[in-house]
């Protein structure tokens, strides 16, 4: 039997351009562009590409004014784009694909960053430049208007790192962007940088024998948060030369703790290192100072099976669905001490987000994709969780799949949950996909707009009120 979501993992070939009939009404003062990444094509020539993860990227982009919706999407022209379909081959190295290789093309692929540029997790601004990011930190560069591909972005400094996270924050108040790396040789280290346009300023450089696996980190007011999870890396020169995919180098030890580097923003200074029982996890939902204590909240798994779900086969041929996290509160003790965790709430929860004004504050509201207790199925609802009340909303509806909510705050709104969700959502009861508007507040549908055709599931998109 195809699973009825079988279309969020087929490829979109079709790049379109057309205005969106919308249902309902949006709020008058919604005005600005989401553009969103993930996969757009999961085979090349009859070689089906593995891992969702591995999709070649392709961007949408929603454009919201006086209540009307354009659409448009496109293919990522990236070097595996492009070569990969020129010759109906996979050249280069993915997060769970690895076409053969030479030693000399590993060891330049490692060291000299010959990568694919297969930027299909996430989008980012900075500066006036619009990139979409994967994990290896060669960002693409692209035209937020027409989508077009604009090539690989360069730094001008010398970072030597090979992974990066691709999740970047932004700290309003000092004016940069904050990424984590990874550096991996003879001396490993996980690379804490201050980002502009420009360059790249190391804030940390924390040695580390076997770095783990690591997707997101959080920060506070004064502090970056690394949780180092139980994911890691057995061997770096396994890596360089090897014959596994890169996420194969990675071992989950249910035997050794994970543990939360704490670091200093300003100073780069190790505040804490703090140990807590194995766990893994792709998302932070948020992170803030209390009393000697760092809350830090988590989309929580027990090991790290949730990756060999994720297997396109496994998502459309297995028996079981992928776990989806629980929304886990570790209270991390500055002063000595394990990190201990609670539940919140009964919902699960992925692809968490929040108003971005409250990253790295108190907060009282996250948003997330989830999937309905017992349901037996891919991810089906969206949740609005009150980490105060510890209670959930929910919205559902049959035979539709929702991904990441990106919430856009009411310009004139004063609660933190004025504004809207936009999510991108697969009807498998008709085969296309529609951008969703709820009002954060309840999440009641507030619009609608339907595009002519499906959106594969993808990962992370961002909203920006220009250009418009
Ligand atoms: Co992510």
């Amino acid at each position: 039997m195809p699973k009825p979501y079988q279309l969020g993992f087929t490829s979109q070939y079709a790049e379109i351009e057309a205005e969106l009939p919308v249902r309902g009404a949006l709020p008058s003062w919604l005005r600005g562009t989401l553009i969103r990444n993930g996969p757009g094509q999961f085979e090349v020539g009859r070689t089906p590409i593995p891992h969702w993860f591995d999709g070649l990227a392709q961007l949408h982009r929603f454009s919201l004014s006086e209540g009307r919706v354009r659409y448009s999407n496109r293919f990522i022209r990236s070097q595996s784009y492009e070569r990969d379909n020129a010759a109906g081959k996979i050249h280069f190295r993915g997060f769970a694909v690895d076409p053969c290789r030479s030693l000399f093309q590993k060891a330049m692929a490692l060291f000299s960053n010959e990568q694919g540029n297969n930027a299909v997790v996430n989008v980012t601004r900075l500066g006036e430049h619009y990139l979409a990011m994967t994990e290896f930190p060669l960002p693409m560069a692209f035209n937020p208007e027409t989508l077009e591909t604009l090539g690989v972005y360069g730094y001008d400094d010398q970072v030597k790192a090979q992974i990066a996270t691709a999740h970047p924050h932004y700290d309003a108040q000092r004016g940069f962007g904050i990424n984590m790396m990874t550096y991996i040789g003879l001396s490993s280290a996980y690379q804490l940088y201050a980002v502009t346009d420009k360059a790249r300023r190391l804030i940390a450089n924390l040695p580390v024998q076997q770095p783990a696996y690591v997707h997101s980190f959080a920060v506070t007011a004064r502090t970056i948060v690394l949780a180092e999870f139980s994911l890691r890396l057995t061997s770096p020169l396994a890596l360089a030369f090897g014959d596994q995919p890169f996420i194969r180098n990675f071992r989950y030890d249910a035997q050794r703790d994970s543990r939360f580097l704490v670091v200093d923003k300003d100073s780069g200074a190790l505040l804490a290192d703090i140990p807590t029982d194995p766990f893994f996890a792709f998302h932070h939902i948020n992170a803030y100072e209390g009393d000697d204590e760092i809350i830090l909240d988590i989309s929580a798994y027990d090991d790290a099976r949730l990756i060999d779900s994720l297997y396109v086969r496994e998502l459309l041929e297995g028996n079981e669905y992928p776990p989806v996290g629980q929304f886990r509160r570790y209270s991390l003790p500055l002063s000595g001490g394990r990190a201990e965790y609670e539940v919140i709430g009964s919902e699960t929860i992925e692809l968490p987000r929040i108003h971005y004004g409250y990253n790295g504050l108190p907060y009282r509201y996250a948003y997330g994709a989830s999937t309905q207790a017992g349901s037996g199925d891919f991810i089906n609802q969206l949740v609005k969780v009150d980490v105060q009340a510890r209670t959930a909303q929910v919205w559902r509806e049959d035979g539709c799949y929702p991904g990441e909510a990106v919430f856009v705050p009411d310009p004139h709104g004063q609660a933190e949950d004025e504004g809207v969700l936009l999510a991108v959502v697969l009807d498998s009861r008709v085969g296309r996909s529609f951008l969703l508007v709820l009002n954060a507040r309840d999440l009641s549908e507030m619009a609608r707009a339907e595009v002519p055709q499906h959106i594969p599931f993808g990962f992370h998109g961002q909203f920006w009120s220009k250009p418009n």
